[in-house]
């Protein structure tokens, strides 16, 4: 788009990968359309910027850093922190550097159009924006079903919910926010809920107070949420995802020895014949739960491809408390990696259900190839976006946490692999469809960017 060229956009993201992935891959799709873009980014979990050469790296560093030995977001000091308090540090750390560092790239000559900041930044963002007179749009990098039930924490609250999820009534519906069960409710296990709480209501009234808010997700997957969220921020809202779809322009990975062998692997396997597990970038498990997944995959007797993330099994190093031979005996028929270009392994024709933690990446990633899915969320929106896989659009089974032990773990993997899960697989087939659908040229995707171009542009005026 001609008009939007030499348009500046800075974004803000959060340092997860969770996080940061779809605002890299939003910074692609808006320098696509014309902008250049400048990704002000913390010192923690600093990204490698070679990857991204058409895009502008500034570090955001916080005052306490190198400053012998009493750096509070060290991986020393972060790794005994919940994420809570986690978030908690990050935002109070950054909130004075960011402002400075946003001041000194507005004041820096050329025009910057708006900024784009993760939701979960909050309140801080805004100030720091209004400040140099700069619009703020947020990105919400979850779905927005679970943002309905975020900004209904206050009223959940108030009626007692959220005692209940200690209770007996975690099966009971929550009449406010169908299909949730009171199980399903998005939070986490944490030392500090009121803090919880307190970063939830800011990420909701930072979104309604923003200029709007920018979704990775589609209108024909999301539609009834989308417009709660219509009336209930009250800003213009842009679903414009899956994010990863987009054609843009990107330079070409590069791959580790390990992603070479895994698509090796794969290549050998029948078709749809494989086992894909993986937990995400954040979510950590007991050492009794690993051996019960490391059983009842063994036990399933499909072909299983298992993303162990180093810190995955807390008090482990990696695969250290596997039963002695358990990998030898396994031989070629399962692949354990720490990592894998999961995009790729998804797209694999091997693979045939994903056994997953349900983040929102990873449940979009797998709608888009069209994989059924095995579900096992571990906290916050997690919940909320397994029970959508689950019961709305019937595209997964559950496989509690609670009950996860290798007897269900074989069951259920065999359900959803040999009896073919009722249905699944065309399900998960049709809504894949929808998904290319969206970024069609007139796709809802295709058409809400234009829009949100459009509304970035109108900022200049
Ligand atoms: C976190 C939260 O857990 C999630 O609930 C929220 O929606 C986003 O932030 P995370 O746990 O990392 O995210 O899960 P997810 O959202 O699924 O993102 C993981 C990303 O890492 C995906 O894009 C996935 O493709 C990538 N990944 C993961 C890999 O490329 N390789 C792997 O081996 C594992």
């Amino acid at each position: 788009m001609e008009e939007s060229k030499g348009s500046r956009i800075i974004m803000f993201p959060l340092p997860f990968p969770g996080h940061f992935n779809p605002m890299i891959q939003l910074a692609g799709i808006m320098h696509h359309r014309g902008f250049s873009v400048t990704i002000l980014h913390t010192s923690y979990n600093s990204p490698d910027p070679s990857r991204h050469p058409h895009l502008t790296f500034r570090t955001i560093r916080h005052n306490n850093e190198g400053e012998g030995g009493d750096d509070p977001l060290s991986q020393s000091e972060t790794s005994r922190l919940d994420l809570v308090s986690l978030i908690r540090l990050l935002k109070q750390m950054y909130a004075e550097p960011f402002r400075e560092s946003l001041a000194a790239e507005v004041g820096g000559g050329d025009t910057v159009c708006c900024l784009v900041s993760d939701a979960i930044w909050g309140k801080n963002t805004e100030d720091a924006a209004e400040e140099v007179g700069v619009r703020r749009v947020v990105l919400r990098t979850g779905g927005a079903a679970s943002f309905c039930a975020f900004a209904a924490f206050p009223l959940l609250r108030d009626k007692g919910y959220f005692r209940n999820k200690q209770g007996s009534r975690l099966d009971d519906l929550v009449i406010e926010l169908p299909p949730l069960k009171v199980k399903d409710l998005p939070v986490i296990e944490t030392n500090d809920p009121e803090e919880l709480y307190r970063i939830i209501n800011d990420m909701v009234e930072g979104a309604k107070s923003s200029s709007g808010v920018i979704w990775n997700t589609f209108e024909d997957l999301e539609r009834l949420s989308l417009m709660d969220l219509n009336s209930e921020l009250q800003v213009p809202i842009f679903p414009i995802g899956p994010f990863h779809k987009h054609s843009v322009d990107l330079p070409p990975k590069t791959k580790n020895k390990e992603v070479y062998e895994t698509t090796n692997w794969l290549d050998k396997q029948d078709p749809k014949s494989v086992v894909y597990a993986s937990f995400g970038s954040l979510a950590a498990i007991e050492e009794k739960e690993f051996l019960e997944i490391a059983w009842g995959l063994r036990n399933s007797e499909q072909p299983f491809l298992w993303v162990v993330r180093p810190g995955l099994v807390r008090g482990t190093e990696w695969l250290e408390s596997l039963p002695c031979g358990f990998v030898e005996n396994i031989g070629s028929k399962g692949k354990i990696v720490k990592w894998a270009d999961q995009l790729e392994v998804l797209a694999h024709p091997g693979v045939g259900a994903f056994w997953t933690h349900c983040g929102w990446n990873s449940t979009l990633e797998s709608i888009c190839e069209g994989v059924p899915m095995i579900c096992t969320p571990c906290f916050t929106d997690q919940l909320v976006n397994a029970r959508y896989i689950v019961d709305v659009w019937q595209v997964g089974m559950m496989l509690e946490r609670s009950k996860m032990d290798r007897k269900e773990i074989e069951k259920v993997i065999k359900g959803a692999m040999i009896e073919e899960g009722d249905g699944m697989k065309e399900r998960s087939f049709a809504l894949k469809e929808k998904a290319n659908l969206c970024l069609s040229k007139d796709g809802s995707s295709s058409k809400n960017l234009d829009k949100l171009v459009t509304h970035v542009l109108s900022f200049d005026n």
